[in-house]
């Protein structure tokens, strides 16, 4: 099949990659001209384990091209997936913005019958707005379809997210683009959710509601687990094995971060409160968040009480581990806070460098600890579950570690010397 996917970040160019090692035919087209120069050499912009394998194979195979030339791709596609982006306002709406853009230039230039699939997540309502946009332009019904089809991946693994997804959602407006839809996803397995437009809108939104309010909980929890002496982990595990609420996404830390979550979130309250509706609990999950680093900010305090002038080092700078995604990362705003105590930041992160003239970054997790006070874990890599606790006390001058993601073993930092703080965890 002939598809053009709108908008080379996170989301489209996974699509991207999956659908033409899928076997279609993918123009992938963004307004960024910096951003198509790389990925036409082959070279991936972003971090996301896989993803640079699958393109490259796919631009040598003639699967899968680049280009800035959006319109003249949309003329010649018959399948349009839109994956551009949908930030917050100032105001919590999503920036829609750019969705609209795009599909002003369909609407204005559609002469053949196209399927019109909005993967970016949009507040409900949004896709019944884009059908409107078409029918207020004369275009005539029977020349296009919008379907709704929320992505569910998660940076770090998108390739597998989106290659075994649980689901597919479709929202549509007529059965049709239900067998459309099929064919795309020919060679992906899982069961369909046909729907409304605005019905999957719900689905997705409601979905990221739903694990930040697990996370919240957890992170609550947690604070309640510090003033009993109980590790919040067993009490995790214990609540995991009940299969009605489930293993995952119950780690306690320094809360959500990312594009995503605090965004959505937002989106969500923004558009309940345009129907009256208050959300007490979606508001509750997003104020747990934002104390969260406050918290534990105060933990390290009760240990350091004068931050200023004081030589501290943050492992990991992205949201997330295995992305070097910093959007809304809890790192960045734990050091925020840092820098306005007065503390000298020092930071290594295996992916992220951060450009930033108050942060020292170095290029090793050693070597940023040297002369330090305090070291905070902000962000889960793998790298840091492996570290030589002798090593690192050898270095720094000070002796206290707050693992903001509960992955060190507290038995061996304390072994080494440390003074040990965990989140809800001994
Ligand atoms: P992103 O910021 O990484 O990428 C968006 C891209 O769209 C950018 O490269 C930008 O230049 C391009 N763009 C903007 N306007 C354009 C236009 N008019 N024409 C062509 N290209 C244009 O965004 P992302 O993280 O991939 O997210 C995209 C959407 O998918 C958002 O709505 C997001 O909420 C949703 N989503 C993201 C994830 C994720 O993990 N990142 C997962 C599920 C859903
Ligand atoms: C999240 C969802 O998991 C995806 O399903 C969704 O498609 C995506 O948002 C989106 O809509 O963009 P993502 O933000 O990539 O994916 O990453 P997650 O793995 O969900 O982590 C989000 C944040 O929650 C991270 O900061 C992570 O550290 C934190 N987290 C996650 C916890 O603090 N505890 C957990 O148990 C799990």
């Amino acid at each position: 099949m002939n598809i053009c996917v709108i908008g080379a970040g996170y989301v489209g160019l996974t699509t991207a990659a999956v659908l033409s090692d899928c076997g279609h035919y993918i123009d992938c087209v963004d307004i960024n001209h910096e951003r198509i120069a790389m990925l036409k050499k082959g070279v991936v912009p972003i971090f996301e384990p896989g993803l640079e394998e699958i393109i490259s194979k796919n631009i040598e195979n003639n699967h899968l091209t680049f280009s800035t030339k959006v319109k003249e791709k949309i003329d010649e596609n018959p399948i349009i997936f839109i994956t551009v982006g949908t930030p917050s306002l100032e105001d919590g709406s999503p920036n829609l913005t750019y969705v609209k853009l795009v599909v002003d230039d369909i609407a204005n230039s559609i002469t053949s019958h196209k399927t019109i699939i909005i993967k970016s997540t949009v507040p409900p309502g949004t896709n019944e707005e884009i059908y409107n946009m078409f029918i207020e332009k004369d275009v005539d019904p029977e020349l296009f379809d919008i379907v709704s089809n929320p992505e569910f991946l998660r940076e770090g693994s998108a390739v597998k997210d989106m290659l075994e997804p649980d689901k597919v959602v479709v929202g549509i407006k007529r059965p049709e683009p239900v067998q459309v839809m099929q064919k795309i996803y020919q060679q992906i397995h899982a069961p369909y959710i046909v729907t409304s437009l605005t019905g999957a809108e719900m689905i997705k939104y409601a979905s990221n509601a739903f694990l930040a309010t697990k996370i919240s909980f957890i992170n609550e929890i947690a604070r309640i687990c510090d003033a009993y002496e109980v590790n919040v982990s067993d009490v995790a595990l214990g609540l995991g094995t009940d299969p009605r609420i489930g293993p995952l996404f119950l780690r306690a830390g320094l809360g959500y971060g990312g594009s995503c979550f605090p965004k959505d979130l937002q989106g969500l309250t923004y558009a309940a409160k345009k129907k009256n509706i208050h959300p007490e609990l979606i508001t509750s999950v997003q104020n747990v968040n934002d104390m969260q680093i406050d918290i534990y900010l105060k933990k390290l305090k009760s240990a350091i009480p004068e931050l200023k002038e004081k030589q501290v080092t943050v492992w990991g700078l992205s949201f997330k581990p295995d992305t070097d995604d910093t959007r809304y990362s809890a790192s960045i705003r734990l050091i925020e806070k840092l820098l306005e105590e007065g503390a000298t930041i020092h930071a290594y992160d295996p992916v992220v460098k951060l450009d930033h003239p108050e942060i020292i970054c170095h290029s090793n997790a050693y070597e940023a600890v040297k002369q330090s006070d305090a070291l905070i874990v902000a962000t889960e890599w793998n790298e840091f579950k492996e570290i030589n606790w002798l090593k690192v006390k050898e270095s720094m001058d000070g002796n206290i570690v707050l693992d903001g993601r509960n992955i060190i073993d507290p038995r061996i930092v304390r072994h080494a010397g440390f003074h040990y703080l965990g989140v809800g965890q001994l």
